[in-house]
């Protein structure tokens, strides 16, 4: 599945949307501020946010919309600032795609500038002190099980060297084996790397490692794939 955010905040698309929170006409301009400590409570309320996304600080698992955690990672990686997060949510509030099934306008005014905020400020967030629901991880979302599984042990996401390989950038890069075979990282192998980790050894490492820990068929196909997705927005 492409998720829209994984699109959304590329420079051009960013800018349109911007454009579009700027000139939209009586729902309010650019957000400022917000109440992210506010806006949490609201986007938990019975039929809100939570009833769809799964936030792992929110502690919601909805699996109507995309996990928002998932979906703003690759971003906050890539640096993008909060506040340009934020107006993208406001956006999304504002003007989801039509018949996606996310209701326009769910929240009105300063009720939705702070949910915007919540979600810019602790949607894949490892901030603990703004976002206390964090440290809980999980979620069920691709991040939370990245902490909560303890692969975030040995595999990085900066790109530093670990017990592992790093994960960023692995998706779509060429894997030298021990066997001598040069295979391409695509969802296929890091499927297979989770499900049965001693089937092919990255060049460089030992067998055993990531298997005293992760057993063979230890993670869900399920949460494997949420595993893959998150890998992939490691760029
Ligand atoms: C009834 C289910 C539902 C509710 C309630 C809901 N959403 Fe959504 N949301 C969706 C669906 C479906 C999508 C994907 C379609 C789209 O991009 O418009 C989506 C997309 C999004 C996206 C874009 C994610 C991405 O990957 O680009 C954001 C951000 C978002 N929602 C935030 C919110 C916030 C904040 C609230 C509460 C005010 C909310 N949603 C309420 C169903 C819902
Ligand atoms: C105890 C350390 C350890 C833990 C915990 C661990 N791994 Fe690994 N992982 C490794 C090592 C070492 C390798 C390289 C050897 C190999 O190919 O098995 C590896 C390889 C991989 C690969 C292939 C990487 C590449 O560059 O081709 C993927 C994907 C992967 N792990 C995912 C995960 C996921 C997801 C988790 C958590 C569910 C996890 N690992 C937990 C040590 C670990």
């Amino acid at each position: 599945m492409i998720l829209p955010a994984r699109r959304a905040l590329t420079g051009a698309v960013l800018a349109g949307l911007l454009l579009l929170v700027g000139t939209a006409c009586g729902t309010g301009g650019v957000a400022e501020g917000g109440n992210a400590g506010q806006g949490r409570k609201i986007f938990q309320g019975k039929g809100r946010c939570g009833s769809c996304h799964t936030l792992a600080d929110a502690a919601s698992k909805g699996q109507i919309g995309p996990n928002l955690d998932d979906a703003f990672a690759a971003d906050k990686d890539d640096g993008f600032k909060e506040s340009a997060i934020q107006n993208v949510v406001l956006a999304q509030i504002r003007f989801p795609t039509k018949g996606s099934g996310m209701p326009a306008n769910l929240v009105r005014g300063s009720d939705a500038e702070d949910v915007a905020a919540y979600v810019a400020k602790c949607a894949a967030s490892t901030d603990k002190t703004a976002c206390p629901g964090t440290a809980a991880g999980g979620g069920g979302g691709g991040k939370g099980l990245y902490a909560s599984l303890g692969c975030q042990s040995c595999h990085s996401l900066d790109g530093s060297a670990s017990t592992g390989p790093t994960f960023k950038g692995l998706f779509g890069s060429k894997v030298k084996l021990t066997s001598g075979q040069t295979v391409t990282a695509d969802d296929a192998y890091l499927l297979e790397s989770i499900l049965d980790p001693d089937k092919t050894i990255v060049a460089g490492y030992e067998p055993g490692v990531m298997t005293s820990v992760i057993q063979k068929n230890q993670v869900s196909e399920a949460d494997a794939k949420k595993l893959v997705q998150f890998i992939k927005g490691q760029k």
